[in-house]
């Protein structure tokens, strides 16, 4: 197999591409012909070892928390799955720049037929985080208005189109390159963050999803209703602040879940919801893909063809 493995932490350069033993699935695994895998920033802040205090690695390793492929063989007790399967996959926390990974089996949903490889790469990752951040922390209900920062990237091109399924008002925070296409995907209207203030546009929300951290959640408690909600995926909302403006604060991190992932696939396979691939790299240019994550202003995803 061929993997891009990273011997020192680092920025893209410290990505190689070298080769492998196929690894074998174990108890309740199975091993995947990874057709594609997709860049999320957690692939880049784990890279850089900013997040060792966190996720403590064991050097060289494989970064990538998505892939969509074929299942080659399964471990024991393995009953869900059979060689031909074509699955996607939350997979862990590394693992997916490469051609052949090791995955729990429980991680994993059946690739919708109608989807191909490229776009079923883009979903897993996004695609729970934005559904566990607005259903199950921010527990949105139709009707209610939400405000959507960094609308148009991965985690906020699915939220957007979740909200506007789950009947919700969507505001989505972008730039102005970005209106057209998240009106698109269901949003009402679109505050350009780089010429507004959205805190002096927006009110009465019941609900902030804070894809951008910093800044932009510190002004969101202003927009908020009391008994209204905070939810980040970046960092921990400041209680003191949630208190003042009688708002609950909450941040989480991503839970792998096959179930979920395969009633979100439903969805896609449905054309309820769609993937936006903005560029496509082969795995010898994943420090590349990589590069262009970290620029921050990816439209939908980044996908890395690995076969
Ligand atoms: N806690 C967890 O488990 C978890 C899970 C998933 C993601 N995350 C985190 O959530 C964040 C978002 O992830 P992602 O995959 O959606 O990122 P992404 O795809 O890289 O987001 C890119 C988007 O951010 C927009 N953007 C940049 N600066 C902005 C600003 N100040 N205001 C509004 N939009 C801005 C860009 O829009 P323009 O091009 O229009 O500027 C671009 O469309 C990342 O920090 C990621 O690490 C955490």
């Amino acid at each position: 197999m061929k993997a891009i493995r990273v011997a020192a932490y680092g920025g893209p350069d410290s990505l190689s591409l070298q080769e492998l033993d196929d690894p074998r699935p174990g108890d309740g695994e199975v091993l995947i012909d990874v057709a594609a895998t997709s860049v999320n920033p957690i692939d880049w802040k784990i890279v850089s070892g900013a997040m060792q205090a966190f996720i403590p690695l064991t050097l060289p390793f494989t970064p990538g928390v998505d892939a969509a492929g074929t299942v080659i063989a399964v471990g024991r007790n393995v009953t869900t799955l059979v060689p031909g399967d074509e699955v996607l996959g939350f997979i862990g926390i590394v693992g997916g720049y490469a051609t052949r990974a090791v995955v729990d089996a429980g991680r994993l949903a059946r690739k919708p037929k109608g989807l191909g490889f490229l776009e079923a790469a883009g979903i897993p990752a996004a695609a729970l985080t934005a559904w566990q951040a607005l259903h199950d922390h921010g527990k949105l209900q139709a009707g209610q208005k939400v405000l959507i920062h960094a609308a148009a990237g991965g985690v906020g091109s699915v939220a957007v189109q979740l909200a506007n399924l789950a009947g919700a008002q969507v505001i989505g925070t972008a730039s102005a390159a970005n209106r057209s296409y998240l009106q698109g995907l269901g949003a009402t209207d679109v505050i350009d963050y780089t010429e507004d203030d959205f805190a002096a546009k927006v009110s009465d929300v019941d609900l902030v999803l804070d894809l951008v951290g910093s800044d932009t959640q510190v002004r969101s408690w202003s927009v908020l209703k009391r008994g209204g909600t905070l939810v980040s995926s970046v960092s921990p909302p400041d209680a003191r602040r949630a208190h003042e403006v009688g708002a609950d604060g909450k941040h989480f991190a991503t839970r792998p879940d096959g179930a979920q992932l395969s009633a979100l696939a439903m969805l896609y396979e449905s054309g309820k919801l769609r993937v936006e691939i903005e560029s496509t790299y082969p795995l010898a240019r994943a420090g590349e893909a990589m590069a262009k994550s970290m620029a921050r202003h990816v439209r939908g995803k980044v996908i890395i063809q690995t076969a």
